[in-house]
């Protein structure tokens, strides 16, 4: 039976999806009867589920990755060619798109010069984890291995990625885990801890990353590995001047800073890359979502020519080059897909519509918070926005997850897909994330805040309802 995108029967692919697939951070019990939501069509900011329904997403295809939007037929049409031309040979050898795109990608980031591809962000990871061992093994005697990486932050699905994730119930039940990563504290402004009262945020924040490197030893630490906004953590801005004192801290104790835009990289945040905003210079870079789009799968790990050339030392000529490969790594139709991604947001100035989108959709969202006590704070950059909701603005405590389920299960009833923290952290599953297609238009954002505001009204009056019937 050939496969026809366009002839299929909704209610066999309701079942054969129900009965057979198993889905991604999903409990399934409670769709044993009725299945779970099938997507069948995607055209710019919409999607279509087999039952008709259609939805704005707020979310870039659940997990901030479809940059460009859906339906994109020129992306299409050049892995289309590109796959008949030549489909596939490892990346042992060179090919036409992974060579282009590289020198485009390298003219993005200055400072920065060789990428080696995978297919996910976990993977980018995994890869920037082995180039740093490596490193340590070669130039240190095998004693710079520790990585650090930051309470909140996630970094992938993989045992290792999970070894350097701040998410505890992302890690729960799943250890035990790799050695030598060890977590710095978090650096959300919202959420201080109580040690930085009175003191200057963002320097308290990075010189704990001082105090971990001194405590494990610096001549045990070679990288630290951090999200340039934390994303599925919550959506959280580094507070002014903890950059460029985390590049001062790295830089006295020769350790390698490894910038996480698995989210924040291809222009999600307004510019290129995260890092960008914050006048830093990173050692490696990793990048996976919206390199292109999800119309291929596609991931980056991009180093410094010093972090490349540490490779080409021939110390042990059979052993010293980096000995790892990815059978789909750059082959082939993930940097054509890559390409022409680029090249839309370039055409279309999509960074700088995330930007002034970015912008008015945070506006937006601060005159929500001046009508719903349940939003405590509003944060993020370009189309990069999280909603922290709470019980009471003065103590802050959390609202519970099922709040939040609560105002999402709202909001798609009402046609649009938000997204939230989900099962990261025990208490603090209490933020929406709102990342959409960087295409989106005033009109998209409009949608989306009232639907926000609808369901936000509603959870409350249920809320208060409760609290009064419990009284
Ligand atoms: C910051 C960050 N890094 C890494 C990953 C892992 O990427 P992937 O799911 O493609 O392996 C994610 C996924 O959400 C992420 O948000």
């Amino acid at each position: 039976m050939a496969y026809n995108v366009n002839d299929f029967d909704s209610l066999d692919v309701i079942n054969s999806d129900r009965d057979h697939v198993w889905h991604h951070l999903t409990q399934h019990k409670p769709f044993e009867k009725t299945g779970s939501m099938v997507i069948v069509k995607g055209e710019g900011v919409k999607v279509w589920d087999a039952k008709g329904n259609e939805y704005l997403d707020a979310v870039s295809g659940a997990v901030w990755t479809v940059n460009v939007g859906y339906g994109r037929t020129e992306i299409a049409d050049a892995v289309r060619d590109q796959l008949v031309t030549m489909n596939y040979f490892a990346q042992t050898a060179g090919n036409v798109p992974a060579a282009q795109f590289s020198k485009q990608l390298i003219d993005k980031m200055p400072g920065m010069s060789r990428v080696y591809f995978s297919n996910s962000g976990s993977e980018a990871n995994e890869k920037a984890f082995k180039i740093v061992r490596q490193i340590a093994h070669k130039k240190y005697g095998g004693k710079k291995t520790k990585i650090l990486y930051r309470d909140r932050d996630y970094h992938g699905t993989t045992i290792a990625t999970l070894s350097a994730t701040g998410q505890f119930e992302r890690r729960n039940q799943y250890g035990p885990f790799v050695p030598d990563f060890v977590e710095v504290p978090h650096c959300c402004e919202y959420r201080a801890q109580a040690d930085a009262a009175g003191k200057d945020y963002g320097i308290w924040a990075a010189d704990q990353i001082e105090k971990v490197i001194l405590a494990e030893g610096p001549e045990t630490v070679g990288a630290i590995c951090l999200e340039p906004i934390t994303a599925g953590g919550g959506v959280i801005e580094p507070p002014a001047g903890y950059w460029p004192r985390v590049q001062e801290i790295c830089k006295k104790y020769d350790v390698l800073l490894h910038i996480d835009e698995v989210v924040c990289g291809l222009g999600r945040t307004g510019k290129w890359f995260g890092y960008q905003h914050f006048g830093i210079q990173p050692d490696i870079v990793t990048m996976a979502k919206g390199v292109a789009s999800g119309y291929a799968a596609i991931s980056c790990t991009v180093t410094t020519e010093a972090v490349f050339d540490a490779f080409k030392e021939d110390d042990d000529a059979r052993m010293g080059y980096f000995r790892d490969i990815s059978t789909f790594g750059g082959c082939t139709a993930g940097p054509a897909a890559a390409l022409v991604n680029m090249e839309i947001i370039e055409n279309e100035s999509l960074l700088e519509n995330a930007q002034t989108q970015g912008d008015y959709l945070k506006a937006k969202l601060q005159d929500l918070k001046t009508k719903h006590t349940l939003i405590g704070d509003v944060r993020g950059k370009g189309l990069l926005v999280g909603l922290e909701l709470v019980m009471d603005r003065q103590s802050k405590t959390p609202v519970d997850e099922s709040v939040i389920v609560a105002i999402a299960g709202h909001c798609m009833a009402n046609g649009v897909i938000i997204g939230r923290t989900n099962r990261s952290f025990k208490e603090f599953n209490n933020t929406i994330c709102l990342a959409p297609a960087l295409t989106y238009t005033k009109e998209n954002v409009d949608q989306l805040v009232t639907a926000l505001d609808d369901a936000i009204a509603d959870v409350a009056k249920k809320m208060a309802e409760e609290t009064r019937s419990i009284a």
